[in-house]
């Protein structure tokens, strides 16, 4: 986007109609070349009318994660500050270590319409079809020790339910260590990378994928029963845009809150969400499974299960309810 178009999309989200004239006088530019900026907005997808006496009115913007359209509802100092969006990309995670590894700076987000190869925890993949969800992955530098690192996802988990809380209040809960679920589904996931030396981390990336408006059809079969997205669950659309602001918003927070005051400043209110509290589980980690009933969280984020020869204090896994899914949703915290 050229700066005039820039500076006339501005003008024209902060009035509700502006006249050609003014536009030409204010960008110092002719009538002829405002009408040649407002048909390459157009292109991009902003629908605009033009009524002859009156001027240019904004009717939409186009529903994608455009960094313009992001921006200007950020209310961030890095994260999302600088953003690349892709329509089309294999994983915005590999874009972002990349990045990472290239010197881009604390924050930057890559974005995407579509991922060909998402990445899911554990070798799955993560299903990501065009312009319905969010795709995104934030480069980090944080001052942990790699052994920390973990903390990341968690805090990040919580500012997910934190962005998704008001689309479906109440309904949000988090399952350790960073799932995101809504009425008992997965609605988001993150799946977070490292590149580290053994006790210094140059960058970590935080891939953060949210279902908002995918429908039935969009999940394989073998997966209906257990994802939703926002829309599915409650019926509403949700505008990504203002959900990806939102989201930068929440994680700049809870990011900064780590770093200040340790993961201990964020468990209450991860608590609240978490729906494994008092479940009985079986979690699995580079091939080891330990069962017990989960008593909490503790400072360091690691999940505290008690079981058959005492407590475990579990940095990782994958968790499994011994007796099913249901009940999640009753859960999660009623905010
Ligand atoms: C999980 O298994 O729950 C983690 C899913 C993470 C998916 C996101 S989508 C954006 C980013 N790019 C990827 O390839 N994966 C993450």
């Amino acid at each position: 986007m050229t700066d005039a178009d820039a500076r006339i999309l501005e003008r024209l989200r902060r009035e509700p109609v502006v006249s050609g004239a003014r536009l030409s006088a204010d960008l110092r530019v002719s009538r002829a070349a405002v009408w040649k900026h407002i048909e390459q907005l157009r292109a991009r997808g902003y629908r605009i009318a033009a009524a002859r006496a009156r001027g240019y009115r904004l009717i939409a913007s186009p529903d994608r994660l455009l960094p313009d359209e992001i921006g200007h509802l950020l209310v961030t100092t890095r994260f999302g500050r600088v953003i690349e969006h892709h329509e089309t990309i294999g994983s915005t995670n590999t874009a972002a270590l990349e990045r990472a590894r290239a010197g881009a700076p604390e924050g930057t987000l890559v974005v995407a319409e579509r991922q060909t190869h998402g990445r899911g925890r554990l070798g799955r993949r993560w299903v990501s079809p065009r312009s319905v969800n969010f795709y995104g992955s934030f480069v980090l530098r944080p001052t942990l020790a790699p052994a920390d690192a973990p903390q990341i996802a968690l805090a990040a988990a919580l500012a997910v339910a934190r962005a998704l809380a008001p689309l479906a209040p109440g309904r949000i809960a988090i399952k350790w260590p960073n799932d995101c679920l809504l009425d008992g589904r997965k609605v988001a996931g993150i799946l977070t990378e490292m590149d580290a030396e053994l006790d210094r981390v140059r960058a970590v990336v935080l891939g953060i994928g949210v279902n908002l408006n995918a429908s039935a059809r969009a999940f394989p079969a073998e997966l209906r029963s257990l994802a939703t997205s926002v829309r599915l669950a409650t019926g509403a659309r949700v505008d990504r845009v203002a959900f990806a602001a939102a989201l930068c918003a929440a994680l700049e927070a809870v990011y900064d809150r780590l770093l200040q005051a340790g993961f201990e400043a964020l468990m209450a209110e991860w608590n609240t969400y978490s729906c494994l509290t008092g479940r009985n589980v079986v979690i699995e980690c580079a091939g080891r499974r330990s069962t017990g009933t989960v008593r909490g969280l503790d400072e360091h984020g690691r999940l505290v299960l008690a079981g058959a020869a005492g407590d475990e204090h579990i940095v990782a896994g994958d968790v499994t309810l011994v007796d099913g899914y249901a009940g999640l949703a009753t859960r999660s915290a009623s905010r």
